[in-house]
């Protein structure tokens, strides 16, 4: 993983080996039960599959990452890793094997093109570089109507069923022809996202906007802080709904958070995130906070049954 990283993502500060072991002890959280697969050449590792099974609206897709050190590329060993893992797809009741992480002009394009995967989304990587950056840009004056209020993992009961409603409008963001469904937001199922969070030792914090005539949540934005690598925060779901947009919620709520998140972490270096290259809305408040745009993302995805057919798994 530390040697692909240099040539996979060239962007990224140097991992560490600590930062490597860490995202294998904490996987992301949100995406189902994650089942990992190794490759080896002699003693040594030299691949690894990791698939996450996603649940509910997306219980049919296997969300599966392939990587190969750079230095045996080109000799069939991805190829035989996907081979070892289609099985268990299977076995799982997945119908589509899906990946959000391919780095655009990099080996992994080429090899999904060659394996007859489908492009079906484009996300840009951001990142808020924060030494250096102008404070400035995080204006979080609340327009006229507007009151911010923030939180550490845990949703204000009197604000919950708002805020599970104000959630669902991440339906209406660009995911391309993602096999991935945005989840129906309702109060259990945000209280069981925390409640996992917590269990991961995830810091979750989030701002809203609340509309003071209706004391509903009209917007939110949320940021996780992951144990292994605590000077990094990894943006999560930002979402205004439809009736207050147009009112620079969106940018006001970040800056908030931005904000907050330096005031107890001042060695906070970076806040990365993720948004499709068609959302030009989010795209331009993230530039007005300050984030440049370090790598553009390409999401595939393959029916499994052609897939066992051309790989001659079944
Ligand atoms: C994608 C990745 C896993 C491929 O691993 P690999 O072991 O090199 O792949 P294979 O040897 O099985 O490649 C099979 C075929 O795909 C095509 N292919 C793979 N890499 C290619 C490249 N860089 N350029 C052009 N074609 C390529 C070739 O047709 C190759 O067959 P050939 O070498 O006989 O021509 C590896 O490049 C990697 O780890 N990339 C970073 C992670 C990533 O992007 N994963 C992608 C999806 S999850």
């Amino acid at each position: 993983m530390l040697a692909r990283s240099d040539t996979d993502r060239p962007d990224e500060p140097r991992l560490t080996y600590a930062d490597v072991v860490g995202r294998l002890e904490n996987p992301f959280v949100g995406f189902g039960p994650v089942v990992y697969w190794v490759a080896r050449l002699d003693d040594e590792v030299v691949g690894l599959a990791i698939v996450y099974f996603l649940e509910e609206e997306s219980s049919h897709i296997g969300l599966t990452e392939v990587v190969v050190h750079p230095r045996v590329r080109r000799r069939g060993i991805g190829t035989a890793i996907l081979k070892a893992v289609v099985p268990e797809l299977r076995a799982r009741g997945r119908r589509v094997v899906e990946t959000w992480q391919i780095t655009k002009g990099s080996d992994g394009e080429r090899w999904a093109r060659e394996l007859n995967f489908r492009p079906v989304h484009t996300v840009l990587t951001q990142v808020l570089v924060i030494p250096g950056t102008d404070r400035a840009l995080w204006q979080d004056d609340a327009p006229a109507g507007y009151r911010l209020q923030r939180w550490e993992g845990v949703v204000p009961a009197d604000l919950i069923a708002s805020f599970a409603a104000a959630r669902n409008a991440m339906h209406d963001a660009p995911s391309g022809e993602l096999g991935y469904q945005e989840p129906e937001w309702t109060p259990d199922r945000v209280r069981a996202r925390e409640a996992e969070l917590r269990q991961n030792n995830i810091e979750l914090r989030a701002v809203v906007a609340v509309h003071e005539d209706t004391g509903e949540v009209a917007g939110l934005t949320e940021l996780e802080l992951h144990p292994h690598r605590p000077f990094w925060g990894f943006q999560r779901d930002t979402a205004v709904s439809a009736p207050h947009r147009g009112h620079g919620l969106g940018r006001c709520i970040k800056a908030h958070l931005i904000r907050w998140l330096l005031a107890d972490r001042p060695d906070l270096d970076r806040i990365y995130t993720t948004t499709g290259a068609g959302n030009e809305h989010m795209i331009r408040v993230n530039h007005q906070l300050g984030c440049t745009t370090v790598r553009i993302m390409i999401a595939v995805n393959r029916d499994l049954a052609e897939l066992e057919s051309d790989l001659g798994v079944r």
